[in-house]
C-alpha cells in the first residue's frame, strides 16, 4: 500500500462501501488515499451487504452517528433511491444512487456522481463535450448517468445505442424530455457522424469481447471514451488508436468521482 491510514481514534468519521460482491472493489484505497491526501480524519471500510438484507441494514446504519456516508454499487444502485429521505436531481432522473451523505439528524441524502465524474474526467483530459455530437453504447447504470451528465453539460445531439433497442429508446426519452435542447437517437449505424464516442457497456472487459460498436466506421476526428478501467487499454481504445482517433480511459472517471463524493459526503 502506498499511502498510511492515520491513526482512528473515536472523533474519526466512517464511510462504507456497499455492494455485493465486493471483493473487486477500488473505492476502500481510491477514497482512503485521497481523505489522507486531504488530511480528513475518515476511514471508508467495506461492508458487504446482499440484496435481500439491503433495507434492514440501511435502517440501522441511520442510528450510527459516527456514520458520514455510504458509497453505493452492483447490485444496490437503483434500489437505495427508495431507502433515501431525499435525492438530488440528477440521482432523481437518473433514477440512482451510488453516494449518500448521512446528515446529523441521521437522514440520507443520495446522489449519482458517475456521469459527473465521466465528464469531470473529460475536462481533465483536456476535452469539453459542449456542443459535441455524442454516440454512447450502453443503456444500463452507467450509460444511464453518463448520458444525463453529457445532455447537462450541453451536447448538442446524442445518439444511444444499445443491445436491448428498447432500454435505448427509453433513456434517450427520458433524456429528451429533461433536456430538450439535445437531439437525441437510438441509431447504432450513426458512428462516424460522431464527435464523441462512449462506450458505457461492459464490452470490453474480457479480451475476446466483439467491439460495443462498428469499429469500421472509427476516424482521426473522434474522441474515443471509455467506462470501463480494467483492462486500461480496451479492444475499443485499441481500435481507436489504429483509426488515428484520439483516446480516454476510463480510470479518470473513478478518479473525478472520488473528490465528488468526498464533497457529497461532507469530507472535502
Ligand atoms: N470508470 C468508472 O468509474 C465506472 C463507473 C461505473 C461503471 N463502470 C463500468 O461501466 C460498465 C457498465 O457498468 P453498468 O453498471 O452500467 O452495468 P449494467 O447496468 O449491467 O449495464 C451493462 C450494459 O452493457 C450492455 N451489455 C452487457 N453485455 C453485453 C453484450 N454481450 N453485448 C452487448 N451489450 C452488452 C448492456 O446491454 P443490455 O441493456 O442489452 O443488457 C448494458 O447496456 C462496466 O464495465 C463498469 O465497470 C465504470
Amino acid at each position: 500500500m502506498s499511502y498510511n491510514i492515520h491513526e482512528i481514534t473515536g472523533r474519526s468519521r466512517v464511510y462504507g462501501i456497499l455492494a455485493d460482491p465486493i471483493h473487486h472493489v477500488k473505492t476502500p484505497q481510491v477514497m482512503n488515499r485521497l481523505f489522507a491526501e486531504i488530511e480528513h480524519d475518515g476511514i471508508l471500510v467495506p461492508l458487504h451487504v446482499g440484496a435481500e438484507n439491503l433495507a434492514e441494514v440501511v435502517k440501522g446504519l441511520r442510528h450510527v452517528q459516527s456514520l458520514a456516508g455510504l458509497i453505493v454499487t452492483v447490485p444496490h444502485k437503483t434500489v437505495i433511491p427508495d431507502l433515501c429521505d431525499d435525492l438530488t436531481d440528477q440521482a432523481r432522473m437518473v433514477g440512482a444512487v451510488n453516494c449518500i451523505r448521512r446528515n446529523a439528524d441521521g437522514t440520507l441524502t443520495g446522489a449519482i456522481l458517475d456521469g459527473i465524474g465521466f465528464v469531470e474526467g473529460l475536462r481533465a483530459g483536456g476535452i469539453e463535450p459542449r456542443g459535441m455530437k455524442v454516440i454512447l453504447a450502453g443503456a444500463g447504470g452507467a450509460a444511464s448517468a453518463i448520458a444525463f451528465a453529457l445532455a447537462d453539460a450541453g451536447v448538442a445531439a446524442m445518439t444511444i445505442a444499445n443491445r436491448t433497442e428498447a432500454r435505448a429508446r427509453d433513456l434517450a426519452d427520458r433524456v429528451a424530455a429533461a433536456y430538450p435542447d439535445v437531439t437525441l437517437s437510438t441509431d447504432g449505424s450513426a458512428v462516424a457522424a460522431a464527435e464523441l464516442v462512449v462506450n458505457a457497456t461492459s464490452l470490453g472487459m474480457r479480451e475476446d469481447d466483439p467491439l460495443p460498436l462498428d469499429g469500421a466506421f472509427l476516424h482521426n476526428g473522434q474522441i474515443v471514451a471509455e467506462a470501463i478501467m480494467e483492462p486500461a487499454i480496451t479492444p475499443l481504445l485499441a481500435a481507436a488508436t489504429r483509426a488515428g482517433a484520439r483516446t480516454h480511459p476510463g480510470l479518470p472517471m473513478l478518479k473525478s468521482q472520488a473528490r465528488l463524493m468526498a464533497e457529497h459526503m461532507g469530507a472535502a
